[in-house]
């Protein structure tokens, strides 16, 4: 097989309770069935083992949970690693957005090792860009990208075996339209590129991803996308803990995956934040399925790449 699933079932970085069983509900959706149809056999690993959410409040340090998010991490990193090693595109079925530490970081170690360059594409309302002292709730899942920038604990900046996993420099955020007051400052201090709501009202979907995505071309880039179910509309994926509303709509999200599956260089996926618990028969959970065929090369009528 080409592809590995790999689920996360946990919420440990999450303020809400409940993406511990998003894995599955995935898989009722039948994720691994529309990917094979478009890409070839898929391997499902099952899920990852970690430590129970002993829903703690935040710690001295001003995390919540942060000895088990370092646990359920390193499974996440070396069970990524090994896929990537084996040839083979891992997909993250999460499980709270914390998990992009271990995979993204599993993905820059295997991008050093084989001189490949890599770009993180971050669909997401949010920039996930706290640190504890500067996080409004402690919770871990808002803090994924600051730590693959070198912002955080080094048992969680560390886990690529080289600090900063990536630099700001390489990650792409889009739909961005929630951040707080001081995580501000730090997108605005480590110059992320982000296409936030407003620059996609202005723009168009179609404008934005083709300059987000420019460079692509080079077939020396890795590209893993880290999609945090938020990043869409509420009002079409209700089925998360932090919603906002004014996300994209399901025709912007479809155009926005079919434009990173025009670019052939998808290396490496998470899916994360579905909430079973929140969501309404499984329809968010149906809908990232229609959204990950699209990535997958899903189209209406035979194309010619790139057009
Ligand atoms: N910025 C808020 C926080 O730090 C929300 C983060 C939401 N993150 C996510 N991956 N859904 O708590
Ligand atoms: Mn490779
Ligand atoms: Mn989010
Ligand atoms: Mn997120």
């Amino acid at each position: 097989a080409r592809i590995a699933l790999i689920g996360v079932p946990t919420d440990i970085g999450a303020g809400t309770r409940g993406t511990g069983m998003g894995p599955d509900a995935l898989r009722v959706a039948r994720l691994g069935e529309a990917i094979a149809q478009l890409a070839g056999p898929v391997l499902d690993l099952g899920n990852l083992a970690g430590p129970a959410n002993p829903q703690r409040p935040r710690d001295g340090g001003g995390f919540r949970h942060l000895d088990e998010c370092v646990q359920w991490n390193q499974g996440v990193h070396d069970a990524v690693h090994a896929q990537l090693q084996a040839g083979r595109m891992p997909v993250m079925l999460g499980g709270d957005h914390s998990l992009a530490i271990g995979s993204i970081s599993a993905v820059a170690r295997h991008c050093r090792a084989a001189g490949k360059q890599l770009r993180v594409v971050w669909l997401d309302a949010h920039a996930d860009f706290n640190t504890a002292s500067i996080s409004p709730t402690g919770n871990i899942h808002g803090m994924p990208v600051a730590c693959l920038c070198g912002h955080g604990p080094a048992e969680l900046t560390g886990l690529a075996g080289h600090v900063p996993a990536l630099a700001p420099a390489d990650i792409r955020q889009i739909g961005i339209r929630s951040v707080d007051e001081e995580e501000k400052r730090m997108v605005n201090e480590l110059g992320v590129e982000v296409f936030d709501m407003r620059f996609i009202d202005e723009t168009g979907m179609r404008a934005t991803l083709q300059q987000a995505l420019r460079g692509l071309e080079d077939p020396g880039i890795h590209l893993h996308l880290s999609f945090d179910v938020d990043f869409l509309d509420p009002e079409i994926a209700p089925g998360t803990g932090t919603t906002v509303r004014g996300g994209p709509t399901y025709r912007e999200a479809q155009l926005c995956m079919e434009m990173i599956a025009d670019t052939g260089r998808l290396g490496s996926l998470d899916i994360v934040e579905l909430n079973p618990a929140l969501d309404v028969r499984n329809q968010t959970a149906g809908l990232v399925v229609d959204l990950v065929e699209s990535l997958f090369g899903k189209s209406t009528l035979v194309r010619n790449r790139g057009t």
